[in-house]
């Protein structure tokens, strides 16, 4: 049994990877990749984002997000598109100086090209990503400056004009565990640009955390509960569970199985939880060795593509 089989018996809708471009010519990587039977649904990693969208502004390119969405036309697999709107991966030309028309614009601009571009390719569109700091309150980021939540409120009305069959989601991290001030923010924020005619369907919790300390199924249940109540779905949409000590023992390994077990459980014993997707799956191209120097280890197969007891619990689960 593989993954999305596995998930889609369970009653997901899919069972999914990240999949950056570097990893597009590794055969073996590609191999697991496409297999349909494993992963129904990939993300771009990093090809729709912004900053490789629109490096210059009005200057569109689309070449590394169509080499992702290209495997997910061939292979037949759901395509998450990531993301419209963020502080991170954000050219500099999106200047926090911008008056609110002339951001407003922007935006516009932006999301009409980008998600008309990918318009009907995409089950799920990340329109806003990460729009709050850890302690509640709202990144300072250019968006949020020159136009304040309305930001948030234009983007899903631009997405959906502009893509009416998108799946439309708010995506962050550190909102998995019930319950802390980011996630009363988000609520509170779903519920103001919601009432203000934004539609809404979705939202994706990133799922980083760290093996030993990640959230417990209770934790997470009760968070996707509140989220419940105000979207149509939710998901896990990038999860990792790294280890903080390297190398790791084989009793390290067994508790990121368990780990993850808690995420997979929550997911399946939630009736609007979709879907589940591991920013990707395998250790050779995890981001987080890179962002978190001597961390690592946070996939379900190893770096020479052997799977870890992480895979093995999530099959055996069923
Ligand atoms: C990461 C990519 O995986 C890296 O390759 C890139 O250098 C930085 O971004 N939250 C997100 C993702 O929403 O877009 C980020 O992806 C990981 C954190």
């Amino acid at each position: 049994c593989q993954l999305d089989k596995w998930a889609k018996a369970a009653g997901l809708k899919y069972f999914g990877t990240a999949v950056d471009n570097p990893s597009l010519n590794n055969a073996a990587y590609m191999k697991i990749a496409r297999d349909k039977d494993e992963f129904g649904q990939i993300t771009p990693a990093n090809g729709q984002k912004w900053s490789n969208t629109e490096s210059g502004q009005g200057r569109f390119s689309y070449g590394s997000g169509d080499a992702i969405a290209n495997v997910a036309k061939q292979t037949g697999q759901l395509l998450r598109c990531h993301t419209l709107v963020w502080y991170n991966q954000l050219p500099s030309w999106v200047s926090s100086s911008f008056s609110r028309d002339q951001m407003q614009r922007v935006i516009t601009t932006h999301i009409q090209n980008v998600a008309g571009h990918y318009k009907g390719q995409c089950y799920a569109w990340d329109v806003v990503n990460e729009a709050f700091e850890d302690d509640g309150k709202f990144r300072q980021s250019p968006m949020y400056r020159a136009m304040g939540i309305d930001y948030i409120t234009h983007s899903f009305k631009t997405a959906a004009a502009t893509d009416p069959s998108a799946r439309l989601y708010y995506n962050d991290f550190n909102i998995e565990r019930c319950c802390n001030a980011k996630i009363n923010a988000t609520l509170a924020m779903l519920k103001t640009v919601i009432a203000a005619g934004a539609p809404v369907h979705g939202v994706g919790m990133q799922g980083h955390s760290r093996v030993g300390k990640s959230p417990s199924k209770p934790e997470l249940k009760n968070t996707m509960a509140a989220f419940s109540l105000l979207v149509e779905e939710v998901a896990y949409t990038e999860v990792d569970i790294r280890h903080t000590k390297l190398p790791t023992s084989a009793a390290d390994r067994e508790q990121q199985a368990r780990d993850y077990l808690e995420v997979v459980g929550a997911c399946l014993e939630t009736p609007k939880c979709i879907g589940i997707t591991v920013w990707d799956y395998t250790d050779q191209y995890s981001w987080i060795p890179g962002q978190y120097p001597g961390e690592g280890e946070a996939c379900l197969w190893d770096k020479s593509f052997n799977k870890k007891p992480a895979y093995t619990s999530i099959i055996s689960m069923f």
